[in-house]
């Protein structure tokens, strides 16, 4: 069987190309953004038509938050269109799509864990645009799977920052007399490798075609996970709640977006562990601990 994993040179991707790889089970193809332009249906169809893949993983995306404000046509064409694409081809092929999603497609009201019915209604553009490459995947495509995480961190730094959260807060120690971070919006931090190990159960087991949250237990504010970044790393450090609106920014984002892995944990399938353990984990394996 042969897999195909577009992005696999970004945060998420690697991941999971790595643990697909590591499996030795079947063929895996790497597709960075060089190979493929997702946005663009020539270009997917031509490298797609090539390489025949039972499946397609798409961790593509547009996601810096704020210039998705900026440039919406931009965001539209890769998150949205984008899916569309990659759904279109899989039905010509018979392959089956893996698709990520993001928690930012609620607004945060309902204030307890999400569940995958509950229903959406995005902010930004960033997260308009993911909802919609969401519902064109769910009209379009025969055979899918769509994976909305959050809060990511792994080995590999998202393309698009250049770092993740727990990096840049023990750069910041490191550098700063005091370190101000936001107590007023509620996530689930999660490692990659994890939603990679979740992504190979969805391969072995097949669950039915569907959405699916995927995200560590548990919540936290994102100072409350600086706190435990340093209490479990071992640095000491001035760390400060912010004040509310203290770093406001002119794009809307869900001050509750902690999601509930509700249909995995249904089909017996859910990998997740808690956001603590999960963190301790990652630090070991980067040898920060
Ligand atoms: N990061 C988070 O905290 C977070 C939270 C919720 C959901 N998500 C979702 O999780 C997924 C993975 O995120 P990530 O953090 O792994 O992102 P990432 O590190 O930025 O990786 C994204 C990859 O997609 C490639 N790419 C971008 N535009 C493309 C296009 N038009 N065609 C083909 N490839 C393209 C990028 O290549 P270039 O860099 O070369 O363009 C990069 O390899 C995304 O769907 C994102 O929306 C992320």
């Amino acid at each position: 069987m042969e897999i195909a994993v577009i992005g696999s040179n970004g945060q998420l991707g690697n991941d999971i190309y790595e643990t697909l790889k590591r499996e030795k089970k079947w063929d895996i193809i790497g597709l960075t953004h060089s190979d493929v332009d997702v946005s663009d249906i020539d270009s997917v169809f031509s490298v797609f038509k090539e390489l025949k893949p039972n499946i397609i993983i798409n961790t593509a995306a547009f996601h810096n938050v704020p210039l998705c404000e900026k440039e919406k046509e931009k965001a539209f064409s890769v998150n949205s269109q984008g899916a569309q694409n990659l759904a279109d081809i899989s039905n010509k092929l018979k392959a089956t799509l893996i698709h990520f999603s993001t928690d930012y497609v609620f607004d945060g009201k309902k204030r307890a864990p999400y569940i995958e019915t509950d229903a959406p209604n995005p902010l930004n553009v960033y997260a308009k645009s993911k909802l919609e490459g969401e519902n064109r995947i769910r009209e379009v495509a025969e055979k899918y799977y769509i994976l909305r995480v959050a809060g990511l961190y792994g080995k590999y730094p998202s393309r698009v920052k250049g770092y993740n959260f727990v990096g840049l807060m023990l750069k910041l120690a490191k550098e700063r007399d005091e370190i101000r971070v936001v107590a007023d919006e509620f996530t689930t931090p999660t490692y990659t490798k994890e939603i990679a190990e979740q992504v190979r159960v969805i391969i072995e087991k097949e669950p039915p075609y569907d959405i699916y949250h995927a995200t560590a237990e548990g919540e936290c504010s994102w100072y409350e996970f600086a706190k435990t970044i340093f209490e479990i790393a071992d640095v000491r450090t001035n760390l400060k709640k912010a004040e509310p609106g203290e770093f406001a920014t002119e794009v809307n984002r869900p001050k509750y977006s902690v999601l509930e892995n509700f249909n995995f944990k249904k089909e017996n399938l859910n990998v997740f562990k808690h956001w603590r353990e999960e963190l301790e984990d990652y630090l070991q394996e980067v040898k920060i601990i």
